[in-house]
């Protein structure tokens, strides 16, 4: 068995999928959740896939002793992949201090316990949104960072600065930042998936509500984008490469292959998709029409980004390479899983 490896917010979307990945290349994995957007149901779920059940612990990051005491009982940790925080971007338009407090107090604690506790590295969960709308397409990692559009996009910026600074203090930790494109799909088994509470804020599980018939009708925010048939582009990878990628990225620390103390990477599929390919893209992936119109722009919307990921692929030997209609497809079946099991 490998390290023990923390992950928080692994009962969330991408720590569950990477809890997995964890434990198929080996490591042990210890999961910290708040359980404020999740629930340990999944931690049944994870077990059901790969036969190993990962120690689970609820505890709220933002308290510097409950932290401190993950650390205490499970003294084997080596490294963290950081996923817990608040990620609604509307919601922290309205409530910013709670963002800042949830995203920025956590990481804060782990930072200041890593060292005394010889955690080697920690991987941190960033996000395409601190690019804004770059100017030039595709984004590499050393575009520049755009004043942020929203307080969840400022923790973001904020957070990998703290990193910086912590490390250049002299912490003897290492960090690998990996910066998300827009994470899609559902495990295969469809034992695991994206879960969203309430009404969704993201395209993929609004629109697959709609085709299973929750919701009425998938609006498209706007098609007079100057983009080649309107609407929004932007760089869908499959969640199960994303979790991939951060198990290259662990090894990497784990492995001392790092070569900067903090090392900064896109993690997307370098490809650009509007929202009207992916509606066509889903109906050719699974057969259902989709009922959608198109509306207005929604506020905060950037036109178009895609990534440019060839240091991922070159850095962390690493690709997003499952097709897109394929990815559809575990989406679609992920929602169907959950009217079977009454969820939805
Ligand atoms: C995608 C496209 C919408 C819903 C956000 C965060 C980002 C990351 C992913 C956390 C856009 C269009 C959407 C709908 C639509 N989150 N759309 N109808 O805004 O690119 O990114 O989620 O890490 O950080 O910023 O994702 O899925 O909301 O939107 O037309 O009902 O789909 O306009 O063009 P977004 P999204």
């Amino acid at each position: 068995m490998k390290e023990t490896i923390l992950v928080t917010g692994g009962t969330g979307f991408i720590g569950s999928h990477t809890t997995v990945e964890l434990q198929n290349a080996g490591y042990e994995v210890v999961i910290a959740d708040n359980l404020s957007n999740s629930s340990a149901d999944v931690i049944d779920g994870i077990e059901k896939i790969t036969g190993i059940r990962p120690a689970f612990e609820k505890v709220d990051l933002r308290d510097f002793d409950a932290t401190e005491a993950l650390f205490r009982k499970y003294p084997r940790i080596r490294g963290i992949i950081h996923f817990a925080a608040s990620k609604a971007v509307g919601e922290s338009v309205e409530k910013p201090l709670l963002y800042y407090r949830n995203n920025i107090i956590s990481l804060v604690n782990l930072l200041e316990l890593m060292p005394k506790y010889e955690v080697k590295g920690i991987i941190f969960s960033s996000s395409c949104t601190v690019y804004g709308q770059p100017d030039v397409l595709p984004v590499t990692e050393e575009s520049p960072i755009k004043k942020a559009e929203s307080p969840y996009g400022n923790t973001k910026q904020i957070n990998e600065e703290i990193i910086q600074d912590t490390v250049k203090s002299g912490s003897p930790i290492k960090s690998i930042i990996l910066r998300y494109f827009n994470p899609i799909g559902s495990h295969p088994t469809a034992i695991i998936g994206e879960m969203p509470n309430g009404v969704p804020q993201n395209l993929i599980p609004y629109l697959t509500q709609t085709a299973i018939g929750i919701r009425e009708c998938l609006s498209v925010f706007g098609d007079d984008y100057d983009t080649p048939d309107g609407s929004c582009i932007r760089d869908y990878i499959y969640v199960v490469d994303l979790a991939k990628a951060h198990v290259s990225a662990m090894t990497r620390i784990m492995e001392d292959q790092i070569e900067e103390p903090v090392e900064i990477y896109n993690i997307g599929t370098g490809r650009g998709t509007s929202v009207l390919e992916l509606i066509n893209a889903f109906e050719k992936a699974t057969g259902v029409r989709l009922n959608y119109k198109i509306v207005g722009r929604r506020a905060g919307d950037i036109e178009k980004v895609w990534g440019n990921v060839d240091k991922a692929n070159q850095k962390l030997g690493w690709r997003a390479d499952t097709p897109l209609e394929e990815v559809l497809a575990t989406a679609w079946r992920w929602q169907v899983a959950l009217r079977e099991r009454g969820v939805m």
